[in-house]
């Protein structure tokens, strides 16, 4: 690693990590801030089948010492690890902000998450609790053990860069497995340095690797692949529905277990008797906190008739008053830019789809440059790739309602009661997060019945789950697995049953095991005098 001065702080010229080796191989792309054009963060190779084989190979050597580690002395790392994040939190929110132009207050959250993961499973080591299970058998004794997977191999995506992955790499690293990580090609440096802190909190060289490089045709493509040449024992990935169901197939034809978080299209539902400020905060940092770039942000407002024109008006006072800028250099903006080209694009596409299909359009007026300016804008918005706060009204059949889009948009949909809003709530391909804002407890409770949805928010934002809830989806948001909080332990290991047969013998069960047979039977319709005649 070399660093030289850049713009917003130093340029970081890192290689691949492997087997704690920086290795500098394969084409070099550039790691720009989204924020400030001129300002390189990183250089950063990319690796290709050759790199991820070596990476998969240190892995597996490194898997033999680290799963016959005791479990507690595991944790141990854990507990160094959320000290020296704790530590760094500050320099990895700054270089957050400034690497995929988090504001600072979510880039803090963002590492916190991570913190609270950490201190989460440091204890784990002390329990990773299998069963005591009675044998049908004198003498004979029976136990459940959690054992690891072997070498996992992992995506992720880059606006969560450093929770997201922890929520993966944590609990997999416990559990005793060893990894290859290929993370998003948006947040580089921040996935080298965690790297880089976990192994300064004692974890041996080998154990976790990161090979960077882009997603399809590049890098993730090609460690997906090393699947089929058995060299992954268990695959994790976050990222679109369309490479999950990918990514599920070649796991499936291998026999691995596949943890996939995948899209959604969070929607968030406000009845008539909602406490209107409330609603309106809630879905304000629902649909615009962080840009709209969370996989938990909202994609639709479904709401109630009686207060669908109320709340729109105040709706749209709030988000006309957003203010958007660089957000190392202004700290209060609601958002900063679009963490990459990919998803600008797919959002300006949404302006033409929405107008194409009949949606009106609220507020919002596509890119934010100098000759198209926005009133709370803070910055050069030449500098990067910032949206206008999108504000639409849209019918439940629209491409709009029931897409994803990652960006800052969102959609009011009108419906007249609750049995018309849970059905337009569920009317998309998804299944991610939801919410309700109203004061019946029939509806509140009806809806966490009715809702297709993997988490599920009363009076509450769709987005910002805590640390040690179980995260994910249904329908088209997952393949059911589970991550974060104790769930996510499912995912890395699998379940080794012991029978310990200390009689000496041959005991054979269901064969050789005592009968208890049913006693003499008492007709107690006769004594009772009620035999049918
Ligand atoms: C994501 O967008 O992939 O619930 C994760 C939330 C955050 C995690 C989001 N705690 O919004």
């Amino acid at each position: 690693m070399k660093s030289e001065p850049g713009i917003h702080g130093n340029t970081l010229h890192i290689g691949h990590l492997i087997g704690g080796e920086e290795l500098f191989e394969g084409p070099v792309f550039k790691d720009w801030n989204p924020s400030e054009q001129r300002d390189l963060v990183g250089s950063v190779p990319t690796g290709d089948a050759g790199v991820l084989r070596r990476a998969a190979k240190v892995a597996h050597q490194a898997f033999v010492a680290w799963s016959a580690t005791p479990a507690p002395v595991r944790g141990q790392v854990l507990v160094n690890f959320a000290s020296v994040l704790r530590r760094e939190k500050e320099t990895l929110a700054q270089l957050m902000a400034r690497e995929v132009g988090k504001t600072l207050k979510e880039a803090r959250g963002d590492v916190q998450e991570a913190i609270d993961t950490a201190i989460f499973f440091a204890s784990e080591g002390r329990r990773l609790y299998g069963q005591t299970v009675p044998s049908e058998m004198p003498n004979k004794a029976l136990f459940t053990f959690r054992r690891p997977l072997g070498v996992v191999g992992m995506i992720t995506a880059g606006n969560f860069p450093i929770a997201v992955p922890s929520w993966k790499l944590i609990p997999a690293v416990l559990t005793g497995n060893s990894v290859v990580w290929k993370p998003s090609d948006d947040s580089p440096i921040l996935s080298f340095m965690l790297v880089r802190l976990f192994e300064e909190a004692g974890l041996p060289h080998g154990v976790i690797n990161v090979v960077f490089g882009g997603g399809k045709g590049s890098t993730g493509e090609a460690l997906v692949k090393l699947m089929d040449e058995g060299l992954l024992n268990k695959f994790a990935f976050t990222g679109s529905t369309k490479v999950g169901r990918w990514i599920g197939e070649v796991a499936g034809r291998n026999l691995l277990k596949a943890t996939l978080e995948l899209g959604g299209k969070n929607p968030l539902v406000v009845m008539r008797d909602a406490d209107l400020d409330n609603a309106v905060m809630g879905a304000y940092f629902s649909a615009f906190a962080t840009g709209g770039q969370r996989c938990t942000s909202a994609g639709n407002l479904i709401l109630d008739a009686p207060i669908y024109e109320e709340f729109k008006q105040r709706f749209l006072e709030k988000v006309g008053e957003t203010p958007i800028g660089n957000p190392l250099e202004h700290e209060a903006v609601m958002y900063g830019p679009f963490f990459n080209q990919r998803l600008f694009k797919r959002w300006l596409e949404h302006y033409e789809q929405g107008e194409r299909q009949g949606a009106r359009l609220l507020y919002g007026k596509k890119r934010i440059t100098s000759s198209n300016p926005y009133p709370h804008f803070f910055g050069d918005p030449d500098q990067g790739l910032f949206g206008w706060p999108t504000v639409w009204e849209a019918r439940p059949d629209m491409t709009q309602v029931r897409e994803e889009i990652f960006g800052p948009t969102i959609n009011l949909v009108r419906v007249d009661g609750f049995d018309e809003a849970v059905q337009v709530a569920n009317d998309h391909p998804y299944g991610l997060s939801s919410a309700i804002y109203t004061q019946d407890r029939l509806w509140a409770h009806r809806f966490q019945n009715e809702i297709k949805a993997g988490m599920v928010n009363i009076n509450n934002t769709t987005n910002g789950a805590e640390a040690h809830m179980p995260f994910g989806g249904v329908r088209a948001s997952g393949n059911g697995a589970r991550e974060s909080g104790i769930w996510v332990i499912e995912e890395y290991t699998t379940w080794q049953s012991v029978n310990d047969e200390y009689s000496g013998k041959l005991q054979l069960a269901q064969m050789d095991t005592m009968v208890v047979e049913e006693q003499e039977r008492v007709d107690w319709r006769e004594l009772l005098g009620t035999a049918a005649g």
